[in-house]
Formats: C-alpha cells, structure tokens, sequence
C-alpha cells in the first residue's frame, strides 16, 4: 500500500521545521486487517509502569523489538512477554506508509525496527511523556492514526511550557524529529462521535528505530 498523496506537503503541514502532520495520507479501512492478525497473536494488554499503575491505553508490538513497560522499566524487548513468541512483522503498509511520510520530512530510508500500537478506548489517553528509551535519536518517531480524532499535545525538551495542540484524525500520519526528537508529548481522550470505525475507540501505530 502506498501512501494516497506523495505530493509535497504544503506549509500548513508543518509545525516549525521538526514537526509534520500529514492529514489523511494512507488509508486506515486497508490497514485494520493487518492489524487485527497482530491482535490475534499478541494481544492488546494493559501495561503497569514502574511506579505499579496500569496505563489506560491498551498496547502490543509488532517489529523486531517491542516496547515494554512492567515494575522493572521500560524497555524493548524482542519476545513478547505474555506469548513467549517474537513479537509479528510490522505490515508491509505500516512500513511504506513509514517511510513516505518520512521522505517528506526529509529522512529517506526510514526503517523501523518497532511498530507500538496503542489502543484507545474513549477514557483511554496519555500523558506527556518523552519517546526516549530508543538508542539513537537522530531517527524520527512516526505515527498513524486509526478511528477517531484525538488532540495530540507536543512540547518542548522539557515538561512543562507552551505546548502546539495537532488534531489527529483517522489515516493521518505524524512525524517528529531532530530538535523535537525529545519533545515532551501527550495525547488526550478519543473525541466523541468522530469517527464511526472503531465504535468511537482510536488505534495509533507508532514507528521507531529502537536499536
Ligand atoms: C504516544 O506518544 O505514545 C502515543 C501517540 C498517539 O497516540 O498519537
Ligand atoms: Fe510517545
């Protein structure tokens, strides 16, 4: 599957020089599939964070590694925990998808090696938090959104301060990198009645170079 437009992205797709949002660049009705087969072999599951809460988004992994987060930490792992078994491939059109959102960024060749996939349900959301248990942070992070909208919050390198507000909606694509490589982001409740797909609930894939 290849991204729906690959025509370059106008101004009003960029915030500041670090930061690009893609609306409806990929097709979500053709990825759920894909998807689903994930599901089927590593569950979505609540993880706890070190402090011992349960986090309100439901996650799994697909990709040679996956992020885990238990009382130990957070890391990646290469065998999903509750199967015992290496976690599936990333989709062939999560990958592609992936990397021509990130030519666009100017990042060709974009490999990721983690595909988390975040499972929202409508009290489901996250709070800020820095994608920084990866090895090398020159590569960018790049999400695709599934179902309904969500207001996705992106900062600075450090908690607190002015934060640019990005609507996210269903086959949208995010890429952050070089100097928001280490932003501060959350990502709030799925809005109601937004979009019809997942029963209100919203799906995030989110790609990285984790080793
Ligand atoms: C995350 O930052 O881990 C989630 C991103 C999203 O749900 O849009
Ligand atoms: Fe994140």
């Amino acid at each position: 599957m290849r991204a729906l437009s690959l025509t370059e992205p106008s101004t009003s797709d960029w915030i500041g020089d670090d930061i690009l949002h893609l609306p409806r660049f990929f097709s979500s009705v053709k990825l759920l599939p894909r998807l689903r087969e994930i599901f089927a072999l590593a569950p979505l599951r609540r993880m706890v964070t070190p402090g011992g809460k349960s986090m309100s988004a439901q996650m799994t992994n697909a990709g040679e590694v996956g992020w885990v987060s238990d009382k130990k930490g957070y890391r990646y792992e290469k065998v999903d925990p509750i199967s015992g078994r290496r976690w599936p491939n990333i989709p062939n059109e999560v990958k592609s998808v992936a990397r021509d959102a990130c030519s666009l960024f100017g990042h060709p060749d974009y490999q990721p090696d983690c595909c988390l996939i975040n499972h929202y349900s409508p009290e489901a959301q996250m709070s800020a938090h820095q994608d920084r248990d990866e090895e090398d942070f020159g590569q960018p992070v790049v999400s695709l959104s599934i179902g309904s909208s969500a207001s996705f919050k992106i900062g600075g390198n450090e908690r607190g301060g002015n934060m640019d507000t990005i609507i996210l909606r269903d086959g949208d694509v995010l890429v952050f990198g070089r100097s928001k490589r280490l932003a501060y982001h959350s990502v709030g409740r799925p809005r109601k009645n937004s979009n019809p797909m997942l029963d209100g609930d919203r799906i995030c894939c989110t790609c990285r170079v984790a080793r």
